[in-house]
């Protein structure tokens, strides 16, 4: 284990901050962001999905679990094909989740608290109730009301098959017929038509939308599929149909994603937000190939942050996990941005269980804590994870997620990380809703021991931890960061004052001297077990 002198190698510091428009410091670049997936955070209202008014009652709950701000899945009217992402007006509130006058003072409880709020915002694509969609579905091939999303003829005689052969995220070809015989885009499900960005009104709108919410008081945007919007106006075929990978690591990346073009639209929208108090920010949701493509999404007059994945990705092991850290604080350093780390979503199987599950996931994901809250730079956790929340699975007849249809049942989909957090009690609905109703998505009936009630004044819980490192973290020295010396199968680094370690191998590790901050799993002689991490306050040798 490191003596200091054994300090060593890659040193990635981020440089100072780019000029900032106000005099506070920018409070994104090291922000622990906690995203709520609303359907199934707190139901206020007891229909059995979560809403607006539920958030707000376990705001307190957000404070002392010691969060900076949160993001808040789609809240916008929609038919729900795909759980809000497809938004039938970007500037209303879905009547299931509340209303305008609900979100204001959801907004204000929040500031109150201390706390900043991030809302999703999805430029890629609309809800088919969008009323611009209607309009172009009533209106004739090549009218003004078509040009606002993807519409083309077909191939093939009469025009009977799709234009090309791109698929949708989903599953199924990406194209959809309508009545007259055109085909309009969808790289997601039909109910979600593709905008055409190429056209200048779909552009203005988005910024009307972004300026309607920063008006009413928020903090920043998360921007769904920031890497898509334009698409290759060729529309030519994809040399090989989709493999394994949807988002953008395959041959449809530059086709389908990540265009050049983009880069603009996040430039005017930084314009948009610097012309706001406050340091307005936005992340994006990124899946690119490599962290340079990544970087180039937060260069200083673009976007202030964009996912990293690749961490999310990667295996339970020493070297790539490694190998992700150094690559991608390299590559956004180079920038002058702070790298993003997320290790769960509503997208993801839940960590806890891609870990190995039961009591091996369990442990490791008290140590992968200790890891993502010891890196430098913003963080985000999802709903759940403080909890100590597996991957659920769910019979097939409670399956909503629009993948399970698309693809034949062959994809179970994303519902197993979206079912409804269990607050109190017993049995379902554990407090989620104020009242025994069926929630909308089935809690398992073994999670008494999970609720947050119950692990509340345990503080040796995975809430106790998440407690606890969030407040300890505030300790470790600001964008600092280098690996120090160690076995092959350990990470070790240092934050300033303070080591972090986690041990991936099956023999103990011996940790540095000074003061134990916080450890995942108790220590065996002094020494930091398997699949278990610490951070211990020890000075950095003189030079
Ligand atoms: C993003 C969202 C995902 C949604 C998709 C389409 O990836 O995170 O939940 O299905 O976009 O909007």
């Amino acid at each position: 284990m490191p003596s200091s002198s054994a300090e060593s190698a890659t040193t990635v510091s981020t440089p100072g901050s780019p000029p900032a428009p106000a005099e506070q410091p920018a409070w994104w670049r090291d922000a622990v962001f906690y995203e709520i997936y609303l359907r199934s955070f707190a139901d206020g209202n007891g229909d059995g999905v979560g809403d607006l008014a539920g958030v707000r009652a376990r705001l307190p709950y957000l404070r002392d679990l010691g969060v900076d701000a949160l993001w808040l899945s789609p809240f916008y009217p929609s038919p729900m094909v795909d759980h809000g992402y497809d938004v039938a007006d970007p500037r209303d509130v879905e009547p299931v989740f509340g209303d305008l006058a609900e979100f204001d003072r959801l907004l204000a409880d929040a500031h109150r608290l201390g706390m900043r709020m991030t809302i999703d915002v999805v430029p890629n694509h609309s809800s088919d109730q969008r009323r611009w969609f209607r309009a172009a579905l009533a209106a004739a091939p090549g009218s003004p009301e078509r040009a606002r999303y993807v519409f083309r003829d077909g191939s093939g005689p009469g025009g009977a098959e799709p234009p090309n052969n791109w698929p949708s995220v989903f599953g199924g070809p990406a194209w959809q017929r309508v009545p007259d015989g055109q085909w309009y885009l969808h790289l997601f499900a039909p109910e979600q038509p593709d905008l055409n960005w190429r056209n200048p009104e779909v552009a203005e709108d988005a910024e009307d939308t972004l300026r309607f919410w920063l008006d009413r008081g928020v903090d920043g945007f998360r921007i769904d599929v920031a890497m898509g919007l334009f698409k290759d106006p060729e529309l030519g075929d994809l040399p090989t149909p989709y493999t394994a990978d949807r988002r953008g690591h395959g041959p449809e990346d530059g086709v389908l994603w990540n265009r050049p073009e983009v880069h603009d639209v996040y430039r005017s929208w930084r314009q948009v937000l610097d012309s706001y108090p406050g340091h307005r920010m936005a992340v994006g949701e990124v899946w690119v190939r490599d962290p340079g493509e990544l970087a180039a999404y937060i260069r200083p007059d673009e976007l202030h942050l964009a996912f990293n994945f690749r961490l999310l990705r990667a295996e339970w092991a020493a070297a790539e996990m490694r190998a992700v850290i150094s690559q991608t604080l390299a590559a956004c350093a180079a920038v002058g941005a702070p790298t993003t780390w997320v290790l769960s979503s509503h997208d993801a199987v839940r960590h806890l269980s891609r870990y190995g599950g039961g009591d091996l996931g369990r442990r490791r994901a008290r140590a992968a804590a200790l890891l993502l809250l010891g890196l430098p730079g913003p963080v985000y956790l999802y709903q759940g994870e403080e909890l100590a929340l597996p991957e659920v699975d769910l019979p097939d007849d409670a399956l909503q997620d629009p993948v399970w249809e698309r693809s034949g049942h062959t994809e179970r989909g994303r519902d197993g990380c979206r079912v409804p957090l269990p607050w109190s009690g017993g049995e379902p609905p554990y407090g989620f809703s104020p009242t025994s109703v069926r929630t909308w998505l089935p809690q398992p009936t073994d999670w008494g021991t999970l609720t947050a009630q119950a692990q509340d004044r345990d503080g040796d819980s995975m809430l106790g931890l998440y407690r606890r490192a969030l407040r300890a973290r505030r300790e470790l020295g600001g964008s600092d960061f280098r690996w120090l010396e160690g076995p092959p199968d350990a990470l070790i680094w240092r934050r300033g004052d303070v080591v972090c370690a986690l041990n991936f191998g099956a023999a103990a590790l011996r940790l540095p001297p000074g003061e134990v901050l916080l450890t995942s799993e108790g220590l065996e002689e002094g020494r930091l077990p398997t699949d278990s991490a610490a951070w211990v306050r020890s000075a950095p040798a003189a030079p």
